[in-house]
Parts: structure tokens; sequence; C-alpha cells
């Protein structure tokens, strides 16, 4: 498996996204979750992405399940911020950011242990809290580093202002943001240009569009009663149709190719640049092993040419989140 740098970590280039082993797309059994975990590990995927409230909580403890004895062999990140309302994943709801200090400390503490871990490679704030100044959030985040319990700091969907607010406290190690072939914002809104020029590793979120980007999902309707996606406005059957059909374009280069969309749509993301890790999510082991091998494929400057002016903005139809979410990123 192909190497990225973040940090002072050495990461495989494709990571693996840990939310929709235990949330938001579905349920699926704990030990299926573990064979996942364990043939990602077996393919060189060393680079782990979870948070508190995935499960909420229990997407942690699967992880510390998954990797003990083997810590050494992984790059755990991990993030806080979101506040939400206890119980299972079926009466799950953010309540709103908690970016207090307090805050800070009692979920890394918490977070560790259902790690099975005493450092967390990677700490996340998952969104700016609007009651707390990023500077007071990061300075807690610090001290996080100071006392041994966390190796370097992120931040999730946040401006390049706030970037550089943050990164002045202390070095943010990488930015986690939305970024993929129909979800372009961070190339016109100075969040990666900000990345480069302070040497923050982008980590992309949904790199595969959340599924709709493989051509392989479902119809919304037919998602499981949970599924985060019913809420989202772009898999609204108003604008799936619009959505389909950029996604044929990917299809039709993927078919070319001999390789399948999703392998398309991620090598664009990991054509984007060196400094950029994406963390596909993937249950189902035949897709994590596409996705990895993704790493292999390259795109030539006329696909990735024909892809990005496919999804120019414009071209894409409904917004990525409802308006409270939306209203929570990129402060
Ligand atoms: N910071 C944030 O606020 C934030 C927000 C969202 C996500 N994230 C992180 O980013 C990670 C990845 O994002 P995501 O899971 O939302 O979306 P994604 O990676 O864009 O897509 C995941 C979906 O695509 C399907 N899939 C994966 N590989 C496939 C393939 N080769 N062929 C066909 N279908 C395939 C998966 O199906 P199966 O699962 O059935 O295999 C799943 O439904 C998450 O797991 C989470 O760690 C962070």
């Amino acid at each position: 498996m192909q190497q990225r740098k973040l940090a002072e970590f050495q990461v495989s280039a494709v990571g693996l996204g840990c939310m929709g082993l235990s949330h938001a797309y579905g349920a699926q059994d704990e030990s299926a979750s573990l064979e996942t975990l364990a043939r990602a590990l077996d393919l060189g995927v060393n680079f782990y992405d979870t948070a508190e409230v995935y499960g909420p909580l229990i997407n942690e403890t699967l992880l510390g399940k998954a990797f003990e004895g083997k810590r050494d062999k992984v790059v755990i990140a991990t993030k806080f911020g979101f506040t939400f309302r206890p119980g299972k994943m079926e009466s799950f709801e953010v309540t709103g950011t908690d970016g207090s200090p307090a805050n800070a400390q009692a979920v890394a503490e918490a977070s560790l242990q259902r790690l099975q871990t005493d450092v967390i490679d990677l700490y996340y704030l998952h969104r700016v809290d609007p009651a707390v100044p990023v500077e007071e959030t990061v300075g807690a985040m610090a001290k996080l580093v100071e006392q041994g319990k966390v190796r370097a700091i992120g931040l999730s969907e946040v401006s390049a202002d706030t970037l550089r607010r943050a990164h002045a406290v202390h070095p943010i190690a990488a930015l986690q943001s939305e970024y993929s072939l129909w979800t372009r914002d961070v190339e016109t809104n100075g969040v990666l240009e900000t990345c480069r020029e302070l040497g923050i590793t982008f980590v992309p979120f949904s790199p595969l569009g959340r599924g709709f980007l493989t051509g392989k999902l479902a119809p919304v309707d037919e998602l499981s009663k949970g599924d985060f996606r019913r809420t989202l406005p772009r898999f609204q059957a108003e604008h799936v149709e619009a959505n389909r059909k950029l996604v044929r374009v990917i299809e039709d280069i993927a078919a070319a190719k001999g390789v399948t969309a999703a392998q398309v749509a991620l090598a664009w993301v990991l054509a984007q640049g060196q400094d950029i890790v994406p963390i596909p999510g993937a249950k189902r082991i035949p897709n994590l092993e596409q996705n990895v091998a993704a790493v292999d494929v390259q795109l030539s400057a006329s696909e990735l040419g024909v892809l990005a002016e496919t999804f120019a903005p414009e071209n894409v139809s409904g917004g990525r989140y409802p308006a409270a979410l939306a209203a929570m990123a990129q402060k």
C-alpha cells in the first residue's frame, strides 16, 4: 500500500472511515465489522477514522476490540465536539456542539478507555462550537498533547480563517472536511489553499459521495429506515436524476479502464495531491478491497479534466446537508 505523510505519521494513501460500521448507514453486527477491520489491516490500511458520536460511542469500542494487541500497527483518529441524545442509533440525534475545554478533556479520557489505548494519535474537533472561541478549544486540545494523551490535533469542517486562528495556537496536523467529485467547496473557499500554505494534511470525508458516486447505491427510499442519507437534500427524488447523469460519466470512464466507478471516484480524489488522504467508508469487504486497489488506478489528464468539468458545482443538484447541519459546517 502506498503511504502518505500526515504530520509525524506515515499513513496508507487510503484510510478507512469507520462511521458506517455502526452509524448513519444502517446496522451491521459486530462480528462482521470486526472482519472488515481485520481485512483492512491485512490489506495494509493503517489509518482509521472514528468519533465519539458514531454509534454513539460503540464505534470507538469496536475499534478498541479490533486493534487489541495491534495498537502499534494503526494510526487512530477520533473526534469530539458534538452533543447528542444518549441512546441507540434509532433514537439518535445531534443536539448541538460543545467545544469547551472541559468537554475536550472529558471526551478524550473516555475515548481512550473505549479505544483501549493510552494515546489518541489524532484528535479532531468535530465541529466548531460557536459559543467557544476556537483558540480556547484548541488550547485545551494542546494541553492533551502536553499530557501525552493525544499525539496530534485536527479540525473538521472549518473555514480558512478559523484554521489560521487555530494553527496559531497549536500546529494543526489535519483538516477533515467533505471533498469528492460532487462536493468541491474546499477548492474555492480557501481551505485547501490554506492547508497547503500551513503544511496541514487534508483528509476528505465521504470521498465516494456517501456511496452515490459508486453508481451502486440503492434508491433512497429503499435504504434502511434510520439511514442518514434519507435526510440529505441531494439524495432526494427531485435531485437524483440530474446527479445520476453525472455518475454515468464516471461509469463510462470506469468501464473503458476495466475498473469500477467507485475506484474512479476515489482515484480522482487521490490525484488531487500527495497531501490528501481520503477515508472512504466500507462495511462490505469487497467494497473495501476495491477502494484499497483504487490507489493503483491512474487517471489521465484528460480523464481528470472531464470528471472535474462534469461535476462542476453548478451541475450538481441539491445541497449536501439540510439547513441545520449546513449551519454547523465551514465555520
Ligand atoms: N468529519 C465529519 O463530519 C464526517 C462526516 C461524514 C463522514 N466522516 C468520515 O468519513 C468516512 C467516509 O465517509 P462516508 O462513509 O460518509 O462516505 P463514503 O466513503 O463516501 O461512502 C460510503 C458508502 O459507500 C459505499 N461504498 C464504499 N465503497 C464502495 C465500493 N467500492 N462500491 C460500492 N459502494 C461502496 C459504502 O457501502 P458499504 O458500507 O455497504 O460497504 C457506504 O454506503 C466516514 O466513515 C467517517 O469516518 C466524517
